[in-house]
């Protein structure tokens, strides 16, 4: 997330949302297998982490887990009991980071299955099945980079022009829990009188202009209750030509830069920093 201002509390309980997001070149894999036996759905589910270096947690293989609830689902939708699948799921995205790794997750199963099982279902169908399982899987079922998104999440408005950017996401041990966050949320948390527009409107220019439209209301109440937050967002505020923001409902924050030559540097020197994990990242299109 580029911009995320929550705009009220719902009846629903849920925030409504005006909200720019953007995907990078930071993937899982997932792979899809109808086993020989009809009706059954399992995932297998490892990180991509052969050194061991990074702070991982355990990932559910059973119905928390959003692939198999996707599958479930869109089994559900189309009443075929018999339909069965064994995924695989190899992850790089960091979990409990606000990073939407879970959502693109089931975006994915959503996307693979429907061809898989020869369901041939319309975008839109798609699309009502991803925003019963949460707030962000429409974002990464739609076509493009980067979309306005609206309501609780769910509501997509495409952006066509593509916003190439440099970052780097730094991932601290602990993770945090969106509903917690959320529910940490209140009025008298610092806002914004900018919208997601003023922030499109500059995104063509250079990071020192549209720079000063970053912003997430959830930074404040996740600021609260994670240390590691505070501590590398204050680090990056200090940085020359460097623009940190936590990302959804953290813990990873991003910090921006004006080329991949920057960010390669800057994640060299937040590396000597110990504040967490690193990933170098591009905008993709
Ligand atoms: O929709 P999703 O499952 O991603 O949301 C997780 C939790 O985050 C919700 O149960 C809700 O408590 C909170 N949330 C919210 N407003 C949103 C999105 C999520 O309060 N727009």
């Amino acid at each position: 997330n580029l911009f995320l201002k929550i705009l009220g509390k719902r009846p629903d309980g849920y925030h409504e949302l005006d909200t720019v997001m953007a995907k990078v070149d930071l993937f899982d894999t997932l792979r899809l297998e109808v086993p020989s036996q009809p009706g059954l759905i399992t995932l297998r589910c490892r990180w991509d982490d052969p050194d061991g270096l990074c702070a991982r947690s355990v990932i559910p293989e059973d119905e928390r887990n959003l692939v198999v609830k996707a599958a479930m689902a869109l089994r559900e939708y189309v009443r075929r009991p018999e339909l069965g699948i064994h995924a695989q799921l190899i992850k790089r995205i960091p979990a409990e980071a606000g990073l939407g790794g879970g959502s693109s997750d089931a975006a994915a199963t959503l996307v693979g299955l429907n061809k898989i099982w020869k369901l041939n279902l319309p975008d839109q169908s798609l699309h009502e099945i991803a925003a019963s399982l949460g707030s962000d899987i429409n974002f990464f079922l739609s076509p493009t980079s980067l979309a306005v998104c609206s309501g609780r999440g769910e509501r997509i408005a495409l952006v066509p022009d593509f916003f190439p950017f440099d970052a780097v996401i730094i991932k601290p041990p602990g993770g945090l829990s969106t509903k917690e966050v959320f529910s940490a949320y209140h009025d008298a948390h610092e806002t914004t009188s900018f919208s997601s527009q003023d922030l499109l409107t500059h995104l063509g220019g250079p990071l020192s202009e549209w720079s000063r439209f970053l912003f997430n209301s959830l930074q404040a109440p996740a600021s609260a209750c994670d240390a590691d937050v505070r501590k590398i967002l204050k680090h990056l505020s200090l940085l020359p030509n460097t623009h940190g923001i936590m990302t959804g409902s953290g813990s990873a924050c991003v910090a921006f830069t004006s080329n991949t030559e920057e960010a390669i540097r800057l994640a060299a020197h937040l590396r000597s920093q110990h504040l967490g994990d690193l990933y170098t990242v591009r905008s993709t299109l």
